[in-house]
């Protein structure tokens, strides 16, 4: 057991309460946060006046050599130390000495660990936002590719109207898009420095707080102390957001579920992103799509728990708040894992064209058109409605679609029907008429990826 503290006791902490206790096993995750909030405050320190240069010097030095041991493996991060805050401090008095016992000076672990998951943080939803934009440039890859491929468009999944695989992409490029910019929205918030806060009530050093938040890329250091300790809104917001991902990823995985099966066929998954049966030599099984649906559960969870946990702390600090780590980096283990799995399975899959063209004509889904034909043509649209249900009805009855009825059968049911009826419930009509901004025409279709290409090339 190595702890920070001790004096003001006279026994030795029980040791199912110091496992209880110890946050090691998974604060180690901000090693290098940890490191990198501690030069800045030793950096600070100096500037102030409260460090000597020789002082500061020592100390960046042992941090650099702690953190170099880490890497190379020599030095290794064990569950003796209470927490990832003593296993740096401690072995930096060991290296080098009086000099390190300086260097918590002006901090407490309060706003210690406040910064260390707020840096943490920050680089993961960098990351996060990298994998978000390799998704969407995927997605507007094949939107560019299936501006003509057919396919039925759905509500309740039945057969609605037909579309076009860009067009159903294009859905999710715009909740991706959002994702994307609510990331950055929650960067900004998430981005004020809590170094300085101490416990709860600040310091007595004249701690140079805009300098820290300056060292470390914050916009400004924050500007209450208690705040700065006790927020995790920030986390909250974040877990927010990629439940939401997740939300987006599951269902577009339930889709690709769906096509990827044998009564679909609208896609093949490769084989790198399958998997097989144990028993069943045929299978070929659509396992990360179900997976990513799947895990949407771990990282919901993650965000009702905080929320549970947050909701009844007094101000300021309390132990609960160590409770955000694990699940929250299990989310974005979680959310990272499946936006590059899921991003190399889509990239990957073929698409079954003719399937997909095929399934639009079988559907009626040109059924609209052709109630809008016979509106064209002078017909109340409730009468047309009628009508076409007709049509319907006598061609399910013969096994037939609606472009397969001859003339003569169109007129028994309604004399306004003439030659041109074929070409106005065409799939290439019914599609490529459709041409409002954000509707599946080709015209729109191309003027939506235009507007997508500025968009992903404007990303940093
Ligand atoms: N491991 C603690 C946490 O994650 C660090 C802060 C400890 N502070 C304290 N007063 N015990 O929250």
């Amino acid at each position: 057991m190595a702890q920070l503290w001790g004096g003001r006791f006279t026994k030795e902490t029980d040791q199912l309460v110091y496992n209880f206790n110890a946050s090691i096993s998974f604060d180690q995750k901000f090693f290098a946060q940890d490191i990198r909030g501690s030069k800045a405050h030793v950096t600070m320190l100096n500037a102030t006046g409260i460090l000597t240069d020789e002082e500061k010097d020592v100390i960046i030095k042992g941090l650099d050599s702690i953190a170099e041991d880490v890497a190379n493996g020599s030095l290794a991060i064990t569950a003796e130390y209470e927490d990832i805050h003593s296993f740096v401090e401690a072995n930096l008095i060991d290296r080098i000495g009086e000099a390190g016992k300086k260097l918590h000076t002006g901090r407490s672990r309060n706003d210690q660990v406040a910064l260390d998951m707020r840096l943490y943080c920050r680089d993961e939803l960098v990351e996060t936002k990298e994998l978000l934009k390799q998704l969407l440039t995927t997605i507007h890859n094949l939107m560019k590719e299936h501006i003509h491929t057919f396919m039925p468009g759905f509500t309740h999944l039945q057969k609605a109207q037909p579309v076009t695989l860009a067009h159903h992409f294009g859905a999710y490029m715009e909740m991706f898009k959002r994702d994307y910019s609510r990331l950055t929205d929650i960067y900004k918030r998430m981005n004020v420095c809590p170094l300085g806060s101490g416990a709860l009530a600040g310091t007595t050093y004249p701690l140079d707080r805009n300098m820290t938040a300056q060292l470390m890329e914050f916009d400004a250091p924050s500007l209450n102390s208690m705040d700065g300790v006790s927020d995790r809104d920030y986390v909250l917001e974040m877990l927010s957001a990629f439940a939401t991902i997740m939300m987006h990823l599951s269902r577009f995985s339930e889709e690709i579920i769906i096509w990827n099966s044998n009564e679909y066929q609208f896609i093949e998954l490769d084989d790198a992103y399958s998997t097989g049966s144990s028993i069943m030599p045929q299978k070929k099984n659509p396992d990360i799509a179900e997976l990513v649906r799947g895990k949407t559960g771990r990282v919901y969870g993650a965000l009702t728990s905080l929320l549970t946990t947050m909701k009844g702390i007094p101000l300021a600090y309390n132990k609960d708040m160590q409770e955000d780590k694990e699940l929250t980096f299990d989310a974005i283990d979680t959310v990272k894992g499946c936006l590059a799995l899921f991003n190399g399975m889509i990239a990957t899959m073929t698409v079954n064209k003719d399937a997909m063209k095929a399934s639009a004509r079988n559907g009626f889904t040109n059924a609209t058109d052709a109630a809008d034909y016979l509106v064209n043509h002078g017909v109340a649209f409730r009468d047309a409605h009628g009508i076409v249900g007709q049509l319907v009805l006598y061609c399910i009855e013969k096994d037939i679609a609606l472009d397969d009825m001859t003339l003569e059968e169109y007129k028994a049911i309604s004399p306004v029907f003439e030659e041109d009826i074929y070409e106005a419930i065409s799939m290439e009509t019914c599609v490529n008429k459709r041409n409002t901004i954000g509707a599946p025409g080709p015209d729109a279709m191309e003027q939506v990826i235009a507007i997508n290409d500025d968009y992903l090339n404007s990303l940093q």
